[in-house]
């Protein structure tokens, strides 16, 4: 079975898909995107997804390429020619093709739009759950705009390549004053030694990642008690616990920062506890 994908208004086969070569998310990185998580054959958190990408779009002042419901439609219905049962499924939205030219093209074209979907395996994710992951950490080098959704990810392409090359999973990017902000794909916690989840403030510097705000959900639900502030490197070298949030790993245990173990380099028990709690609390979307 082929895979598809649906570009500009068209469900095209994914190894024949293209876009045109003055799309100006080609040229600069004009364009915003979301991932949503599939699994057990839902699409998850699509609603928060969904309010993303507006606040995404209307920040670049990129109008949305259909209205909301129809592109939902979309999402599902590449989600279910791809017979996707766990995955994702990749949506962007760039400010459509014109001639280069640095302000918004005048007047305005249509946006482009792109879904695809991908089956991924779950036993890998599981196996890596099991093990955990291990993260660099990485001086604070991107724009002051992290909390849109943007293509442009050049600095977070160089923080993942970096940590792939240290052995790592992930790298956190540190500001200047040794706060962690998040990682180069997902979101930072830790566990303090009190047992209190901790994950930096998401109004500024970071991204606010849909599966951040779900695990908040889990964690009330499960009687866990989460502080929204600044840690350190070295608050998280020696925390109870660490882990990583988003789409594509849900809920991942860390069990080492710049080579040092966190506690005693296996995953937490309240980390797996979230883990194994989120499917049930969050939104579940039939495709
Ligand atoms: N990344 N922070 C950054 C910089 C991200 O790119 C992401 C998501 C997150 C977590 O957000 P969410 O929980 O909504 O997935 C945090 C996606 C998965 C990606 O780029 O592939």
């Amino acid at each position: 079975m082929p895979r598809i994908a649906y570009v500009n208004g068209r469900y095209t086969r994914h190894a024949e898909a293209m876009v045109h070569i003055e799309d100006r998310g080609y040229q600069f990185s004009d364009g915003v995107y979301e991932v949503c998580e599939v699994a057990r054959g839902f699409i998850m958190d699509m609603t928060r997804h969904m309010n993303r990408l507006d606040r995404s779009l209307s920040e670049l002042r990129i109008a949305w390429p259909m209205s909301r419901a129809a592109l939902e439609t979309v999402m599902r219905e590449v989600v279910r020619l791809n017979r996707v049962r766990g995955g994702l499924v990749y949506l962007q939205v760039t400010r459509g093709v014109a001639p280069r030219d640095h302000p918004f093209p005048g007047p305005a074209v249509k946006p482009a739009v792109v879904v695809t979907a991908k089956r991924i395996d779950p036993a890998g994710n599981a196996k890596r759950a099991e093990n955990g992951v291990k993260v660099i950490t990485v001086p604070e080098n991107r724009w002051d705009r992290v909390d849109i959704k943007t293509t442009g990810l050049l600095p977070n392409v160089l923080a993942k390549q970096a940590a792939k090359e240290a052995g790592a999973t992930e790298a956190w990017f540190v500001g200047p004053d040794d706060i962690v902000k998040e990682g180069a794909s997902t979101n930072a916690w830790i566990v303090s030694k009190d047992g209190v989840l901790v994950t930096r403030p998401a109004d500024f510097g970071i991204l606010r990642g849909v599966t951040r705000t779900t695990v908040i959900d889990v964690a009330t639900k499960l009687g866990l008690k989460v502080e929204e502030r600044g840690f350190s490197v070295k608050e998280a070298k020696e925390a109870r616990e660490a882990f990583l949030t988003s789409a594509t790993t849900v809920v991942m245990p860390v069990v080492a920062v710049d080579g040092h173990s966190v506690a005693n380099g296996h995953p937490g028990m309240l980390t797996l506890s979230l883990r194994q709690a989120f499917f049930d609390v969050a939104e579940k979307t039939t495709p």
